[in-house]
C-alpha cells in the first residue's frame, strides 16, 4: 500500500483508508473479519464519526478492539464530532470535549489518533474551538486534529488561534463530485464549475501541508449511490471499463487511481464493506494513469476543460 505524508506530522498513512459509516449492519463476526483483512491489505487507517449508526459503528468497532489485544496499536483510528443530528452543529469546547470522551468510551480505547470537527458551527467562537482542539492534544486523548466540510478561510481562522497544527481536511471528492478540481480548471469562467465552493481547498492544503481526505469517492450527488456500473452514467462507465481492461484491473480500481493520481497526496476514504471491493481499491496505487487518461476520465465524467 502506498504511504502518503500526513499533514506536517512525521508519520505517513496509507493512501486508502477505510470509512466505517456503513459497518453498523455487519455482525460482530463479519466486522471482525473485515477489519483484520483490511489491516492485512495495509488499509489500517479507519475513519469514524460519533453519528455513524447513531454511535453503533463505533460500538461495534470498539468491541472488536476489546476482543483483539494488540489490534489497537496496529491501526490509525480517526473519528469526528460536531453534528447534533437534525438539530444543529456544535463546535463549543464543552460539546467537543464531551464528544471525544464518549467516542473513546464507545471505541474502548484511551486515545484517538485523529479527531476531526465534522462540520463548522458558525455560532462557535473560533478561539474557543481552537483552544479545545489544542487541549485535546495536550491531554493525550487525541494525537492529531483536523476538520471536515470547512472552507479554507475557516481553516485559516482556526489555525490563527491554535498552538498545534490542523492535519486533515476531509471533503467529498470523486470523479462524479469534483468541485475542488473544477474550480481550479474553470477559474475565471462564467460556468457552474468555476464557482468557488470551498476557497481553493486543494491548493490551500498543498500550501499549508494538510492532508485532504476524499469522502464518498465512488458516489454521485450527495451520497445518492455508486456511479460505477450504474446505467445512468454510461459515458464515465465506458471510459473506466476501457481503461480497466487495458490495465487488467477493475473499474473501481481505476476510479480510485484517478484520485491517487493527483499530486496533493489525497487519502481515499473507501466506504465499502465488501473486502473484495476494498482489495480492488487498495490495488489502485499500482495503476499509473497517464495525464491524458486522467483528463479523459474527467471529461467522461461530464466535466469540461475551457
Ligand atoms: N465528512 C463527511 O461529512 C462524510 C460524509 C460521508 C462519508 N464520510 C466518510 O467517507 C466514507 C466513505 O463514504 P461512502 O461509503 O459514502 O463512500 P463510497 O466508498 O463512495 O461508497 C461505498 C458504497 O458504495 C457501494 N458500491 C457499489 N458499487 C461500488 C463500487 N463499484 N465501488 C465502490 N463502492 C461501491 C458500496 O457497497 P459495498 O459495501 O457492497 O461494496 C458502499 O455501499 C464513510 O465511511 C465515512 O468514513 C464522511
Amino acid at each position: 500500500m502506498k504511504q502518503i505524508p500526513f499533514g506536517k506530522t512525521k508519520i505517513t498513512v496509507p493512501a486508502v483508508a477505510v470509512g466505517c459509516m456503513r459497518i453498523a449492519g455487519m455482525t460482530p463476526g463479519e466486522a471482525d473479519h473485515f477489519i483484520k483483512e483490511a489491516v492485512g491489505l495495509g488499509a489500517s487507517f479507519f475513519d469514524h464519526a460519533d453519528i455513524y449508526g447513531g454511535g453503533s459503528c463505533e460500538e461495534l468497532f470498539g468491541n472488536i478492539l476489546k476482543d483483539n489485544p494488540g489490534l489497537r496499536e496496529k491501526i490509525t483510528l480517526q473519528s469526528k464530532a460536531g453534528i447534533v443530528p437534525g438539530v444543529m452543529y456544535d463546535n463549543s469546547a464543552e460539546y467537543l470535549t464531551a464528544s471525544v470522551d464518549a467516542i473513546l468510551k464507545r471505541l474502548k480505547t484511551d486515545y484517538l489518533d485523529v479527531f476531526l470537527i465534522h462540520r463548522p458551527d458558525v455560532l462557535a467562537d473560533p478561539a474557543e474551538t481552537a483552544r479545545a482542539l489544542d487541549a485535546l492534544i495536550d491531554s493525550g486523548k487525541v494525537r492529531y486534529v483536523g476538520v471536515s466540510n470547512h472552507r479554507t478561510s475557516r481553516i485559516a481562522l482556526l489555525s490563527e488561534y491554535m498552538e498545534h497544527d490542523l492535519t486533515v481536511s476531509q471533503m467529498q471528492l470523486g470523479l462524479m463530485h469534483a468541485p475542488m478540481i473544477q474550480e481550479a480548471l474553470e477559474a475565471n469562467m462564467a460556468t457552474d464549475g468555476a464557482a468557488d465552493r470551498d476557497g481553493g481547498m486543494i491548493d490551500y492544503c498543498m500550501q499549508n501541508k494538510l492532508t485532504v481526505q476524499a469522502w464518498s469517492p465512488f458516489q454521485y450527488g450527495r451520497i445518492q449511490g455508486a456511479f460505477l456500473g450504474n446505467p445512468d452514467f454510461p459515458e464515465i462507465n465506458a471510459s473506466i471499463n476501457e481503461l480497466a481492461a487495458n490495465y487488467h484491473t477493475t473499474g473501481t480500481a481505476v476510479a480510485a487511481a484517478w484520485i491517487l493520481r493527483h499530486p496533493a497526496d489525497i487519502q481515499i476514504l473507501a466506504g465499502s464493506t465488501n473486502i473484495d471491493r476494498l482489495r480492488e481499491i487498495c490495488s489502485a496505487d499500482q495503476i499509473p494513469l497517464t495525464k491524458q487518461e486522467w483528463y479523459s476520465l474527467y471529461l467522461a465524467a461530464g466535466h469540461m476543460l475551457p
